[in-house]
């Protein structure tokens, strides 16, 4: 605990979430780390401390060796299909099953651990995809039928079997359906996220480092706008500045004790 303006800070949050009419939660891969999916920067055991995210991680890097980047994400989905929600996450679906419409979810996180975490639990809270998904494939590049008025592009489900799969007719590879650096968020994600930054009484950033935009940017806005904004991290992270308060902590132990009824 890193602010000491607050004599009783879980107390004063509790109280705080239990009256608030928006809440939002901006997530990172640190949300996700106690379900056994491996961070991006954490020193030794994030990923990209032995891989280039240029490589793995950029259009150019997939187009560079396909082969390598599908099966990279292969081996990832594989991870994310056996990791489970941790306490974090079935926190956060309870509080949204307890209060519904009133807490939206912003994630960086391209599991599908909140989703299941909520259709386990109870729904309840909108859910913003900010970085895609990565159990979707998309086309590399645009369908050549979906030129073509009269035609519908075809369905990445058509692609046959290989590394990466392509496309019967004109080779066209799959890809992963997440955003890769160099590319822009889906606008109306995007929109969604800005909307609901702006509109919440509290956000509680969990688990990201704050070092990728504009994701990183929905602290800032919320608290321009008013939000009362709340850290959770095992570190520091590069927008701490933004928040009221920093709780020092994982998001499976802070998340229950903040929004679990007692
Ligand atoms: P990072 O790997 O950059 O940061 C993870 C954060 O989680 C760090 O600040 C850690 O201190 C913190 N952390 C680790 N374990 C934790 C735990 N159990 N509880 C709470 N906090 C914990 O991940 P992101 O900020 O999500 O992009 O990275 C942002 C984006 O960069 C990702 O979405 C990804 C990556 O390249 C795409 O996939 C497009």
């Amino acid at each position: 605990m890193r602010d000491r303006r607050y004599a009783h800070p879980f107390r004063d949050l509790r109280a705080k979430l239990r009256q608030a009419a928006s809440v939002c939660v901006l997530s990172g891969a640190g949300m996700s780390a106690e379900s056994g999916i491996p961070t991006f920067r954490d020193a030794q055991t994030g990923l990209w401390a032995n891989l280039d995210p240029m490589q793995l991680a950029s259009e150019a890097g997939f187009r560079a060796d396909p082969q390598r980047v599908w099966d990279w994400y292969q081996m990832r989905r594989d991870g994310v299909r056996q990791a489970e929600p941790n306490a974090g996450h079935v926190a956060l679906a309870r509080y949204a099953a307890r209060h519904p419409g009133r807490l939206t979810i912003l994630t960086q996180n391209v599991d599908d651990l909140h989703q299941r975490a909520a259709a386990q639990t109870g729904e309840g809270a909108r859910i913003v995809a900010l970085h895609g998904s990565i159990l979707t494939d998309r086309w590399l590049d645009a369908c050549p039928r979906g030129e073509d008025l009269m035609r519908r592009p075809c369905e990445p489900s058509r692609a046959e079997p290989g590394h990466p799969p392509r496309c019967p007719d004109c080779g066209n590879r799959l890809r992963p359906g997440v955003v890769w650096f160099g590319e822009s968020l889906d606008y109306r994600d995007l929109t969604a996220a800005e909307e609901a930054a702006s509109a919440c009484d509290v956000m509680l950033v969990v688990g990201t480092s704050g070092a990728v935009w504009p994701a990183a940017g929905l602290a800032a806005r919320a608290r321009h706008a008013g939000a009362h904004v709340v850290i959770l991290n095992t570190q520091v992270s590069e927008i701490d500045d933004e928040a009221h308060i920093v709780l020092t902590g994982s998001a499976a132990t802070l998340l229950p004790r903040l929004l679990d009824p007692l």
